[in-house]
């Protein structure tokens, strides 16, 4: 991913029916009236993937699981593999939400296999990362966020496209948002994990900042040094709240 261009991604969580389509026909629309300055994706629950990306065929609109195993298939019931997104039409995966690291207890280590497993079926990992509200209160917010980013990206990665996700979990939901210098020192922080783990070829993957991303703020977080995105849940549901994102990167 170019560092230049910014990555807008939503994630839709567990939300969405085939009606919810018309939304994304809605910002298709608008898309193609006025193109977009940055990368522009959408992650659907599981269920929408093939949909959607059939409803944004020939658009800039790219199309994103929540969520792979690490395995490539077998007796794992209900799990989806990295691969059974790309035969859907996704490109990219997000891995490692604080969501599924608090409510499964996925381990850095996991998010490392599913991000291995992601580039393995050709689809651009967006790793997350993110301190608790307790470790941000202990002064601890960088160097949990940069274990984070030691222990959860693999080499691999740099095979493709790929992208690094800081969300607080105290961001996420709440209408809370770190202050833009906090932002910003978060963000620093992972780009140099990443280049002390990675190399300076990560240099130029995005890092998205996401928790609480809406019209109103997003224009100030989005110029933050380092920020080259934006990881968008609740405002991403409606073209009405996405849209004027997209537009303020
Ligand atoms: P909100 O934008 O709803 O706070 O969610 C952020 C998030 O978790 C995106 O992955």
């Amino acid at each position: 991913m170019k560092q230049s261009v910014k990555l807008i991604a939503g994630n839709w969580k567990m939300n969405g029916l085939g009606a919810s389509l018309d939304e994304v026909a809605s910002l298709r629309r608008s898309l193609e009236e006025q193109p977009a300055a940055c990368r522009v994706a959408l992650c659907p629950p599981a269920t929408l993937v093939e949909r959607m990306a059939a409803a944004v065929k020939g658009s800039v609109i790219e199309v994103g699981g929540q969520d792979c195993r690490a395995e490539t298939h077998g007796a794992f019931t209900g799990g989806v593999s990295a691969g059974m997104l790309k035969d859907a039409g996704a490109t990219l995966v997000i891995v490692g939400h604080s969501e599924r690291r608090q409510e499964f207890g996925e381990s850095d280590r996991l998010v490392a296999a599913k991000a291995e497993a992601a580039v393995g079926a050709g689809l651009a990992p967006i790793v997350c990362v993110g301190e608790t509200l307790e470790q941000r209160e202990a002064g601890r917010a960088v160097e949990v966020v940069r274990d984070q980013v030691m222990n959860s990206l693999p080499r691999a990665v740099l095979a493709g496209d790929f992208a690094v996700a800081y969300e607080p979990v105290w961001a996420i939901g709440t209408g809370l948002t770190p202050t833009l210098d906090q932002i910003e020192e978060v963000h620093r922080a992972v780009r140099a994990a990443m280049i002390e783990r990675l190399g300076l070829g990560s240099a130029a993957a995005p890092i998205l900042y996401g928790g609480s991303v809406k019209p109103d703020n997003a224009r100030d977080i989005l110029a933050v040094p380092e920020v080259g995105g934006a990881l968008v849940g609740g405002a991403s549901l409606k073209a009405s709240d996405f849209l004027p994102i997209i537009r303020a990167a």
